[in-house]
Order: C-alpha cells, then structure tokens, then sequence
C-alpha cells in the first residue's frame, strides 16, 4: 500500500482535506500526531475499518482503543449515563491527556471496546489531532501507532518506520510534547478508578474532584506484578533492562559495576544527565534533567526504541520519584523492564 506523507501544517490545504476525509469515509487508516503519543486512527464507527487497526499494528483484538473528538458536545452522541463528575473533569482536562471511560451508545461498535459495555474518549491536546478529528467528521478510535512489541512512537521516524506501507497516510506532527499515553480514568464506578496514569496525575484529578480516587495502576515498584511476562512485553525492549533504585551514589556504583561485569556484550544506561556524567557505558541516552519530569517523560519512548536499534544486550536504568508525572513515567520503565528492579 502506498503511504502518503503530510505535514501537520499542510493541513489548511483543501485538497488534502479531501483526502483524509476520504480515507476516513472508505475505512482507511490515518496514523496522527497527539500531544501525548501518535495514534493510528479509523473511523469509530465502522468494524470494518477498526480491524484493520489490529491488523496494521499486527496484534490481537483484544485491547479497547480510545473514540477520539474534537468537541465537548459530542460527547453524548457516543456515551449514555454522563455522570455528573464528567463535567468539572472535562473543564479541566480536556483537550488534553486524560482518557474519561463511559457507559458507550450502539453506535461505538463492540471492535472498538473490546466487546466492553464502556468506551474511552478523549479530546488531544493537540490542535492537528483536533483538526484531523473534525476535517472526517467522524469519531475517531485510535491506539498508540506502533507495531506490537514496541514502545508507543513519540517521533515521525518512529511512525514512518512501523507503518510506511501499512496505512493509507501518515502526518507528520513532529515531536510529541508529553511524550507519555493518556492517563486513563473509569468513571463508571462510584468512586473513579485511574486504570493508567499519565500526565493528569491522580492529586491533579482529587484536586478537582475534591476527595481521593481509586488507584488501579501498577506503578509502585514495591508490588510484586501478578503476571508479568505476557502482559507487559509490550514496552520490553530485546535486551535484558534493570531498574536500580536506591541513593545517586550507590545507584551509579552497581550500574558501573554491572557494566564492568558485561564487558564482552553491548551495554547502555538511560539517566538523567546528573546519573550519566558518573557513568562510563558503551551508550548513554540522556533523558534529560532530574528537576524536569516532563522533559524526561518526553525522552523514554525515543530512548526505549534506541536500545533494539542499537542491538544492546543489557539496559540499566536508575528510579525517578514516583510522584507527579513520575508515576507516569515509572509506570511505563517498570513494564519495559519486567519489574525487574534492584534495590540498593
Ligand atoms: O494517549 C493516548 O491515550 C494514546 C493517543 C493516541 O490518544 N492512545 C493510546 O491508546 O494510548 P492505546 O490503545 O495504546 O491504549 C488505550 C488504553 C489501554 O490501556 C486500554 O486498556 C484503555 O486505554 N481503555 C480503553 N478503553 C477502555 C475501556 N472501555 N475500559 C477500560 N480501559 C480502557
Ligand atoms: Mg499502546
């Protein structure tokens, strides 16, 4: 198939409208920029072309995948029973990072939930994903636009080296800013449950809700996982990826140490700067700054795909705080790196 690549700026251009519209209308697929990560999107509302996603990324059916609008007032064409709480939450949040999952109408078919009786949705942050959403015209469901196996993509290089050939277009948005999924809230329940956090973190929701939520995610590195393996390959990278957690000093001590041990393979530490500069690895890939979550968050997926580009046989990493966005983050690098997680 041929892909055809856009620009997020060219998006004023009428002809391209046409175009997008068109793929959309026909049940093609259009791999999009967000704020958070890319999407590979469909039109919500046809099976036909939500398989067609689970085909693309070459993986079962079996995830529920996020409707996508542009504006509030859609809200009601897609889900019934709008709890109350829905509304300070969309005055707060939305556009932007936080999925909110809802009772779901006849017109979200069961291929896009899973075979759920809830939807999730959201409205992206950012204004091209917006855009494309009202130039179809339609709601559009769309999961992190990566193969199976492989972290979310954050970069158009990422984008255009899983599905170049594989979707109809591709638009090019550049660098995602947050860098981190949707956070992911069930307001279905009584009491909210956050399945996924993300860059709405849990005190930003309770400031607004004004009492404590229920948190479901698998976040805090003291928990043994209850099935790793399965579940969570999907953020591993090839090599084999470690977690140290315990004071600067002693964590650049092991990982120097563990680096030593496996002289003969290939070895790398993502860090923050301040960890790297005390560091002495065949690769380094610097995240960013310690003071700056956002910067790191931005940084892990990019620096995730690099350790199968490079072929790296062993990854060590230190903790972040897990406060903030750093439960976000910590989520996602205790998956990559099957909770494995050494504590000084
Ligand atoms: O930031 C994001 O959310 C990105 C961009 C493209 O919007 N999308 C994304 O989609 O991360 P995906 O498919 O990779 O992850 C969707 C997450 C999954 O963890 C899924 O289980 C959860 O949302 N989810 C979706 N619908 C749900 C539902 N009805 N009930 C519970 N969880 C749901
Ligand atoms: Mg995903």
């Amino acid at each position: 198939m041929k892909t055809m690549i856009y620009k997020g700026y060219e998006l004023s251009d009428q002809t391209l409208q046409k175009h997008i519209k068109e793929v959309f209308h026909k049940g093609g697929l259009v791999v999009f920029p967000t704020e958070t990560v890319y999407g590979i999107g469909a039109d919500a509302t046809n099976p036909e072309a939500v398989k067609q996603i689970f085909k693309a990324k070459g993986r079962p059916s079996d995830n529920p995948l996020i409707v996508h609008i542009s504006k509030n007032s859609d809200l009601e064409l897609y889900v019934r029973d709008i709890p109350l709480i829905a509304k300070p939450l969309m005055d707060a949040f939305w556009p932007g990072p936080l999925t909110l999952v809802f009772n779901k109408k006849d017109i979200i078919p069961n291929e896009v939930t899973g075979g759920l009786s809830t939807v999730g949705i959201r409205i992206p942050g950012l204004k091209i994903a917006r855009d494309i959403i009202d130039i179809a015209g339609l709601p559009i469901c769309a999961p992190s636009a990566n193969l199976s196996g492989k972290p979310s993509s954050t970069i158009f290089d990422h984008v255009a080296s899983d599905f170049e050939e594989r979707v109809d277009i591709i638009i090019d948005g550049g660098k995602a800013e947050i860098g981190i999924e949707s956070t992911v809230l069930d307001i279905t329940t009584p009491i909210p449950v956050m399945l996924r956090p993300g860059a709405v973190t849990k005190k930003m929701i309770e400031n607004v809700l004004g009492y404590k939520i229920i948190d479901s995610t698998e976040t805090k590195i003291e928990d043994t996982p209850k099935s790793p393996g399965m579940k969570y390959t999907h953020y591993a990278p090839k090599g084999k990826m470690t977690l140290v957690d315990g004071n600067e000093k002693e964590v650049i001590q092991y990982i120097n140490q563990e680096i030593k041990k496996h002289k003969k393979e290939k070895t790398a530490v993502i860090g923050a700067s301040e960890y790297l500069d005390q560091i002495d690895a065949d690769y380094k890939v610097n995240l960013g700054h310690l003071n700056d979550l956002n910067e790191i968050a931005s940084n892990i997926f990019i620096a995730l795909r690099q350790m199968d580009e490079l072929g790296i046989h062993y990854i060590y990493m230190h903790t972040l705080s897990n406060q903030d966005i750093g439960q976000a983050i910590m989520n996602r690098l205790s998956k990559a790196a099957g909770y494995k997680i050494v504590k000084l």
